[in-house]
């Protein structure tokens, strides 16, 4: 019998948190080991033996895959968090969501400028959030290598908006 892949792991839940919104649950994914440990290895996978100086994770399930990420890497983690969480002097970006619209912040002194940063999310979607991280690392001065994501929602557009900023994008699964 073939080997469960990354993809195998994830579940689709119809109509969360709106009617028509198909959302991929990454909670079965985290919860497995060998799921957590093959999505974790292939994700840095591009980036392994490169410098890297920080992974930063967007709110919420980034800071679960980014941290382990960072850890395997042997970096440090700054987290991008929504709006009114993060207790130092903050940026701001606000963005819009495939439903709705939001914003978020990283402290000001979170990275050295010139930092080489990759950024990690649990899904690419309209890639709104991504652009939001970016742009806020490089507010700060950062150079971001990459961004890693487990999901790819090609049909939303964030895959070609983000490669459109001659960003590398590294995803594992649609
Ligand atoms: C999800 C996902 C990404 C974002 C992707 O988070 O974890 O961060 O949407 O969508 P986009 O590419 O269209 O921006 P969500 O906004 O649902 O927030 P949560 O992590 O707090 O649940
Ligand atoms: N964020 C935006 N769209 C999503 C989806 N379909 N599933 C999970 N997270 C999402």
């Amino acid at each position: 019998m073939q080997k469960k892949t990354v993809q195998d792991y994830i579940r689709t839940i119809p109509d969360f948190p709106h009617a028509g919104i198909m959302f991929r649950d990454v909670t079965t994914l985290f919860a497995d080991a060998r799921g957590m440990r093959l999505c974790v290895d292939q994700l840095l996978a591009p980036w392994a033996g490169e410098e890297i100086d920080a992974v930063a994770g967007l709110e919420a399930r980034g800071f679960i895959l980014g941290g382990a990420v960072a850890h395997q890497l042997g970096c440090g983690f700054v987290p991008i968090r929504k709006k009114g969480k993060l207790p130092g002097a903050t940026y701001e970006q606000e963005y819009a969501l495939e439903y709705g619209t939001a914003a978020v912040e990283v402290h000001r002194d979170a990275l050295p400028a010139g930092a080489r940063v990759l950024l990690v999310d649990d899904l690419l979607a309209t890639g709104g959030t991504a652009r939001a991280g970016i742009a806020l690392l490089e507010r700060l001065g950062a150079q971001v290598v990459g961004c890693a994501f487990v999901v790819d929602l090609p049909e939303l557009g964030g895959r070609k908006a983000l490669e459109a900023m001659n960003m590398q994008i590294h995803t594992l699964c649609d």
